[in-house]
């Protein structure tokens, strides 16, 4: 039987400091959601083709099942708890409520993050734009206007300055 490689990592998770040893073969996702309990993280194909697991690596979204744990160490990891604060949900999440874009709920986290990413470095991006940022997260429920509507409405008010 081959033994197993066990590797020592240390990142941030959403702020707070993270020392772990973690089985070298384990993916970030299995890490967040199996040994860590962040269940904000959704686990949809586990093969990189949905965007439900998405989270931000420094600041850039990646696909958590496709992303090995000891690539950790050192990293920032940001999930969709992550861009709350003081317990208030961030205001494109709200966004996304006044717009009826969360329907079961189970794309949302990474349909919010890589939202989040992409309006960060294109602020005045199309709803063209928008809609080919967002092309690698599915949805099964809303038929995808109401999210591009709430994401348009999100960065016209950051774009207002509100
Ligand atoms: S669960 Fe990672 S892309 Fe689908
Ligand atoms: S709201 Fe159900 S998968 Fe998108």
């Amino acid at each position: 039987m081959r033994e197993r490689t066990r590797v020592s990592i240390s990142f941030e998770l959403n702020g707070t400091h993270r020392h772990l040893e973690v089985d070298a073969h384990r993916t970030l996702l299995s890490v967040l959601r199996d040994q860590l309990g962040t269940l904000d993280v959704k686990e949809g194909c586990d093969e990189g083709v949905c965007g439900t697991c998405t989270v931000l690596l420094d600041g850039r979204p990646v696909s958590s099942c496709l992303v090995l744990a000891a690539r950790l160490d050192g990293a920032r990891v940001t999930t969709m708890a992550g861009l709350s604060a003081d317990g208030r949900p961030h205001p494109l999440q709200e966004a996304f409520v006044r717009h009826g874009a969360v329907q079961c709920g189970f794309c949302t986290p990474g349909m919010v993050l890589t939202a989040y990413a992409y309006l960060r470095q294109h602020p005045a991006a199309t709803r063209e734009e928008l809609r080919r940022a967002l092309a690698g997260n599915l949805c099964r429920c809303t038929g995808y206007a109401k999210i591009l509507d709430a994401v348009e409405a999100y960065a016209r008010e950051v774009s207002l300055g509100r």
